[in-house]
């Protein structure tokens, strides 16, 4: 309308936001393996959770499959950013499968993790969302893995010894909504021995930290992220919390007019799997309606990058 035209309005862009290193490693495996291969290059389910990532890497000829079985035997396939269970790779190895393993290497962490805890003797609790395509790889890794999505999953987790406990997460978790559960979980069992090292990664932490410090001064966020993105997820709900409307949005096209009207300041975030270029085409679009300021909110600097897998490095 007139009225949104006319209005200036404030810009917060919460730093860091968008691809992370694991999605920046995942993404250039299927490029490199593109380029590389003289036939097909299978990718088992999205290699990230992006619709344009996915659509983007389609366009070049990469082919999308949600199972093995839809892959010619001895053909190349890349696993998902997200990491497969031994069962997955086994599959492969007997359909003698060319694989590009894309798994990050943090999801990768944690699968050791569970395997270590495992063989020490401790029943492993996994934190995370069921159906999950982490979670799923992960679970995959030990029998009788224990899953818990909440605080109220806690009181009901069955353990045979215990004193002979340990947790492990999703890597891309509410940092809060983790510290209840953890917090339950201890309650429950004093001797619950943590990972070494938080799973919850980096990017996902840094991400949620950003957007605290916009979000509560904003009139309305927007997140950049696709429907099944678990960390662009948990941005929503954390600008929520704070009591700031948020969306998730895939793009700018996704952005209802009528969530502008009144929005004089507007927090800004995409989740780890979205590509930047997104974020500058909803920056020019805002700036289309009438002035903006941009104001660039950092509270951390990733300098952190992950080799590629061995057969797709440059020499
Ligand atoms: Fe890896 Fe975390 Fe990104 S687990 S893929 S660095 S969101």
């Amino acid at each position: 309308s007139l009225l949104a035209a006319s209005t200036p309005r404030t810009v917060l862009l919460a730093s860091p936001r968008s691809f992370c290193a694991g999605v920046e490693r995942a993404v250039q495996v299927v490029e490199r393996a593109l380029e590389r291969s003289s036939g097909p290059v299978y990718v088992r389910k999205q290699i990230v959770h992006n619709v344009h990532v996915v659509a983007d890497l389609e366009s070049r000829g990469a082919v999308f499959v949600d199972e093995l079985d839809a892959v010619p035997e001895e053909s190349t396939v890349v696993f998902s950013a997200h990491g497969v269970s031994p069962a997955v790779r086994g599959a492969a190895s007997s359909r003698q499968l060319q694989v590009i393993d894309a798994t990050c290497p943090l999801v990768t962490k944690v699968h050791v993790e569970a395997r270590r805890f495992a063989a020490r003797g401790d029943t492993v609790i996994l934190i995370g969302h069921a159906g999950h395509e982490e979670v799923e790889g992960t679970l995959g890794e030990v029998d009788e893995m224990r899953l818990v999505q909440s605080v109220e999953d806690v009181e009901t987790v069955d353990v045979p010894d215990p004193s002979r406990v340990s947790y492990l997460t999703q890597t891309t978790l509410s940092v809060d909504e983790t510290t209840e559960i953890v917090t339950a979980l201890r309650r429950r069992f004093p001797a619950l021995r943590n990972p070494p090292s938080d799973d919850i990664c980096y990017a996902t932490t840094n991400r949620q930290q950003a957007l605290r410090s916009v979000a509560a001064a904003a009139d309305l966020v927007l997140v950049v992220g696709s429907t099944n993105s678990s960390n662009s997820l948990r941005l929503v709900e954390l600008a929520e919390r704070q009591g700031t409307p948020a969306h998730l949005v895939d793009d700018v096209r996704d952005i209802n007019p009528r969530w502008l009207v009144n929005a004089t300041t507007i927090g800004l975030t995409a989740g780890a799997s979205a590509p930047p270029h997104l974020i500058t085409a909803i920056i020019d679009a805002l700036a289309g309606l009438g002035p903006i300021t941009t104001e660039e909110h950092e509270t951390a600097r990733e300098t952190i990058q992950f080799t590629l897998p061995s057969p797709l490095r440059r020499t």
